[in-house]
């Protein structure tokens, strides 16, 4: 592993230039030995999961247009590497927003994380601060977020903003004394998206109990009872507890609705009236259009996550990676970061070349944490660290930030990659 020892990573301590023979320090339980890649995780997740909650996670909206675009868009290009270039030096250490990371990528926010894995904000963000990288903390989540930021001081949080004004003012407030630094504001969710995948496969919040949930549960037990069961006896009912500065609905019940205030009149008055309030870093998160990205960055947003939701959001959105070259040419000033669909050090290096300045990554982490805890949240850092080092080496740069568009190709166009409509 290269750490730059600077940037705090946990295998940065012994010989932080050299390369050594063992990449790996996380231990998984021997029946997870086979998981090489990010993409391991999710086929044990699918193995470990019910079905609902599987299917939340992995799922996108109608068609999946927009999923399927994100994995796509990183075959437009292919890399030009250089020779003879000294790596022995080489760091994967990335600052971003005044901190020094261990590598150039992070945790997406992601509801719910507390329900497919046990107290999953809480080793996400023990994972991430262990391996010192990002952990973005959602609002729709089920620990209380004065919890995670004491677990990991670095933690950013992001808030679905509450429809009504008093309400937003009252969980920036929160947000603020909870201690935390930079608020992520996602914008690109005031309307829910058409989830068909959630109803066909029985997941709704709250989960209605029913015969089929109970089937689910007890066919995978080793989710029922060391993730649902054990939360309930030592935790009580989960409750939503961060999308207002007051506690939401429980995730189990028969009868309570889930409050979804109108969220359709949210505009960017509302984002200036948060700058005016929040003292610390604002990040905004689901920007897809330069004149947004531009609107952002007036209003004084300290940074951007292009994103489709993990194409979540609007079925047959753009991959980010297709608009990520004109925002960052179009905003200068601050660090554009990226996600939806990031899996391999490959795609984490051709976001970089085209001027992103980090990545975000969900699903993955979500499955490590259900399957392996914190174990597996670290393992997930490391072989994504690992891909994004050994690749760096392999095309020719010492530092995340000698990365440019000179070492990238569009495809070829006789590739059928090429023929295909664009990502
Ligand atoms: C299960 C799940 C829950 C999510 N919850 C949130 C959320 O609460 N807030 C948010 O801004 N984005 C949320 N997202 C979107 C992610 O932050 C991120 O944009 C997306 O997952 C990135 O794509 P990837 O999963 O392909 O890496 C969620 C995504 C997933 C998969």
């Amino acid at each position: 592993m290269q750490l730059d020892p600077s940037a705090g990573g946990t295998a940065a301590a012994s010989a932080p230039h050299t390369i050594p023979a063992a990449p790996e320090t996380v231990a998984l339980p021997a029946r997870l030995g086979h998981i090489l890649s990010l993409d391991d995780f999710e086929v044990a997740a699918r193995r470990h999961l019910p079905g609902p909650v599987f299917a939340y996670i992995s799922g996108a909206v109608e068609r999946n247009a927009s999923l399927r675009a994100n994995a796509r868009s990183f075959e437009q290009y292919e890399f030009v590497t250089r020779v003879l270039i000294d790596m022995s030096r080489r760091t994967t250490a990335t600052t971003l927003l005044g901190k020094r990371w261990s590598a150039p990528f992070g945790m997406a926010p992601m509801g719910i994380s507390a329900l497919s894995a046990y107290r999953g904000d809480l080793v996400l963000a023990q994972g991430a601060a262990r391996e010192n990288v990002p952990m973005i903390m959602s609002g729709s989540s089920l620990i209380r977020l004065e919890e995670i930021v004491q677990a990991n001081p670095d933690a950013w949080f992001q808030a679905y903003l509450p429809g009504a004004e008093h309400e937003i003012v009252a969980l920036v407030e929160r947000v603020k004394a909870a201690g935390y630094r930079t608020l992520v504001v996602t914008v690109d969710a005031s309307i829910a998206s058409n989830r068909e995948n959630n109803i066909r496969a029985g997941f709704s919040t709250p989960l209605r109990p029913s015969v089929r949930l109970a089937w689910e549960g007890l066919t995978h037990p080793r989710w029922l009872f060391g993730t649902f069961l054990k939360t309930i006896a030592r935790h009580g009912m989960p409750h939503f507890e961060n999308n207002y500065a007051r506690r939401g609905a429980p995730i189990l019940s028969s009868s309570v609705l889930r409050d979804f205030s109108d969220r359709g009149h949210l505009n960017w008055d509302h984002l200036r009236m948060i700058r005016r309030m929040w003292p610390g870093q604002l990040v905004l998160k689901g920007i897809l259009d330069v004149r947004d990205a531009r609107l952002a960055v007036e209003n004084g947003a300290d940074g951007i996550i292009v994103s489709n939701h993990g194409g979540r959001q609007l079925d047959g959105t753009v991959a980010p990676l297709r608009v990520l070259p004109g925002i960052v040419e179009a905003c200068p000033e601050v660090p554009v970061m990226i996600d939806s669909g990031f899996r391999r050090g490959t795609d984490v290096i051709k976001a970089l070349a085209l001027g992103a300045k980090f990545v975000f990554i969900g699903r993955p982490f979500n499955y490590a944490a259900s399957v392996a805890g914190e174990a597996g949240v670290r393992k997930a850092v490391a072989l994504l660290r690992e891909e994004v080092s050994r690749n760096m080496a392999m095309l020719g740069v010492t530092s995340p930030s000698e990365l440019d568009e000179s070492y990238l190709l569009k495809t070829w166009p006789g590739d059928p990659a090429h023929r295909r409509p664009l990502a």
